[in-house]
């Protein structure tokens, strides 16, 4: 009987703009041996601009289909690591997806830490021309944090730590929950 390849399921990051999701997501694929994928930079390589062009010119919604059909094929792969978007969790087909496909973790952060990470970000259009971003990123939380704990597998708190502790955080959770081998059958001390 030919022997199948024992396929492992691709582990996606969803949660707040700002809360580390590309940052971690790229630590964690390399650790893992992993290739990594930022679902924003896919979108951007489809739309030929940047996502605050395209929320400007073609406005949210368009920008949410192009979403929505990058994460119906990324979730298709597997043996991924997938950074998402803020927002990919808004759609429930991009849940569906994310949670049937995916071993999703959720990464959380308060208004007010991702407040100051962002304070000086010009790129995420749903945080430009606000007065007070940090009520506007409280407004957002407060939709979505139910919606990426209805996505998630794991939620991890993220505090303020260093990205060194989350990406720890995160392997030990992987290799808690069997999801990943643990540091010593990959051959390696964790980052
Ligand atoms: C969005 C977050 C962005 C990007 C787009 C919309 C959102 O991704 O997808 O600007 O709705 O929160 P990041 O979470 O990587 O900033």
């Amino acid at each position: 009987m030919p022997e199948r390849a024992v396929k492992q399921a691709s582990i996606s990051f969803v949660g707040m703009p700002g809360s580390g999701k590309s940052t971690v997501g790229r630590h964690v694929a390399k650790h893992l041996g992993l290739p990594f994928i930022d679902t924003d930079h896919v979108i951007e390589q489809r739309i030929g601009c940047s996502i605050r062009d395209y929320f400007e010119t073609q406005g949210e919604a368009a920008f949410r289909d192009v979403e929505q059909a990058v994460i119906d094929e990324i979730t298709q792969l597997t043996g991924h690591v997938i950074a998402t978007g803020g927002g990919a969790v808004l759609r429930e087909a991009n849940r569906q997806a994310l949670q049937s496909c995916t071993t999703v973790i959720y990464l959380r952060s308060s208004p007010e830490d991702l407040g100051r990470r962002l304070r000086h970000d010009t790129h995420r259009p749903l945080l430009q021309g606000s007065a007070d971003p940090v009520r506007r990123l409280r407004a957002l939380f407060q939709d979505r944090d139910p919606l990426y704990r209805s996505a998630a597998h794991f939620v991890i708190e993220t505090g303020r730590p260093s990205v060194h502790s989350l990406v720890n955080m995160v392997l030990m959770q992987l290799e808690l929950a069997g999801v990943v081998p643990t540091a010593n059958t990959l051959g390696g001390a964790r980052p």
